[in-house]
């Protein structure tokens, strides 16, 4: 059995998908800006990612911009059926490397074309809106008109299911409203748990939840009682981030990010360590003391 494929799978509307995924962010330059130092080596990644089972795969067109699509593209087209490719638009790159909102219509159809072209698809199988009333985090706002404009280019056929991304509950609840929403990506860790209830919610609505910077992001966890844990379940500490993560919730869908293949190995591992009670509860103190 394929290492990715030992948590399980979860539905992404009608997609099938490992809970297990990796997320392809790290691979473009520094600050997510330009290509890579050693683009074979950012292939070689996202080919160790597919031998090892993973079939869910988190970009955007924004990484970049356009490279981690193009550098998927490169090394895995045609791609296998089962593999499905999740991206997101609402942003922007400034020349000056910054996070810019690109909500308009306009721009949302264009990000669109930006996405199918780079990933030499005709359709994309879950796009996310990437809400950017705030880059940093949530922030109300109202998604009527973006996600009305996303809602029409899943109706021409272009786009199968939708997400959200840096969402509040009540854009949420809004976007519930207008598009069927299959996942939603918010910040959620050991360590940032602000999303606690809201993925109690989306899982008793059968929606996934998908933590981005499941390890920490640009800076990894760090937690004396996590490296305790890990040491005392024969783990490292950022694969028991990550079975913590799986452990949480049913509806919890994991996309660490890593460029390199040693590291995708080590956590793609950890779909298979199970965390005894004992481990999940000193854990669970981490987040409830950093909240
Ligand atoms: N929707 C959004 O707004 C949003 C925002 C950010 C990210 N995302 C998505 O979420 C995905 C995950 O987030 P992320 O990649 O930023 O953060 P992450 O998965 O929390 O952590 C990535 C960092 O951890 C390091 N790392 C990964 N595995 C490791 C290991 N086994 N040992 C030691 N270090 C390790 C990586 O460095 P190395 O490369 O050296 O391994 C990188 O610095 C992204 O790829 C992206 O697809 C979405």
């Amino acid at each position: 059995m394929q290492q990715a494929t030992h948590a399980g799978s979860h539905k992404l509307g009608t997609l099938s998908i490992n809970r297990m995924g990796y997320g392809a962010m790290q691979l473009a330059g520094p600050h997510v800006f330009g290509p890579p130092k050693d683009p074979q080596a950012a292939i070689a990644v996202l080919r160790a990612a597919i031998e090892l089972g993973i079939n869910h795969i988190d970009t955007s067109d924004f990484y970049g911009p356009h490279v981690t699509n193009q550098l998927i593209r490169e090394a895995l087209h045609p791609y296998r059926d089962d593999l499905v490719i999740v991206t997101k638009i609402g942003a922007l790159r400034g020349a000056d490397a910054s996070w810019q909102p690109a909500m308009a219509p306009a721009q949302l159809e264009a990000a669109v074309h930006d996405n199918l072209r780079n990933l030499g698809l005709d359709v994309l199988d879950v796009v996310n809106l990437r809400l950017m009333f705030d880059v940093m985090g949530p922030v109300e706002g109202d998604l009527e008109e973006p996600l009305s404009a996303l809602a029409e280019l899943q109706r021409k056929g272009l786009v199968r299911h939708i997400g959200l991304s840096n969402a509040t509950a009540k854009q949420i609840a809004q976007a519930r409203g207008i598009a069927e929403i299959v996942c939603v990506q918010n910040q959620y860790n050991l360590a940032h748990r602000g999303d606690d209830a809201l993925v109690r919610q989306l899982a008793e609505a059968g929606i996934a939840y998908v933590p981005f910077f499941p390890l920490g992001g640009f800076s990894p966890l760090q937690s004396s009682v996590l490296e305790r844990v890990a040491a005392e379940c024969g783990a490292t500490p950022l694969q028991t981030a990550l079975a913590w993560l799986l452990q949480r919730s049913p509806n919890i869908l994991l996309i660490p990010g890593t460029s390199s293949v040693a590291h995708l190995r080590q956590n793609i591992a950890a779909a298979a360590l199970a965390l005894p009670p004992a481990a999940i509860a000193a854990l669970d103190g981490i987040g409830a003391t950093a909240a």
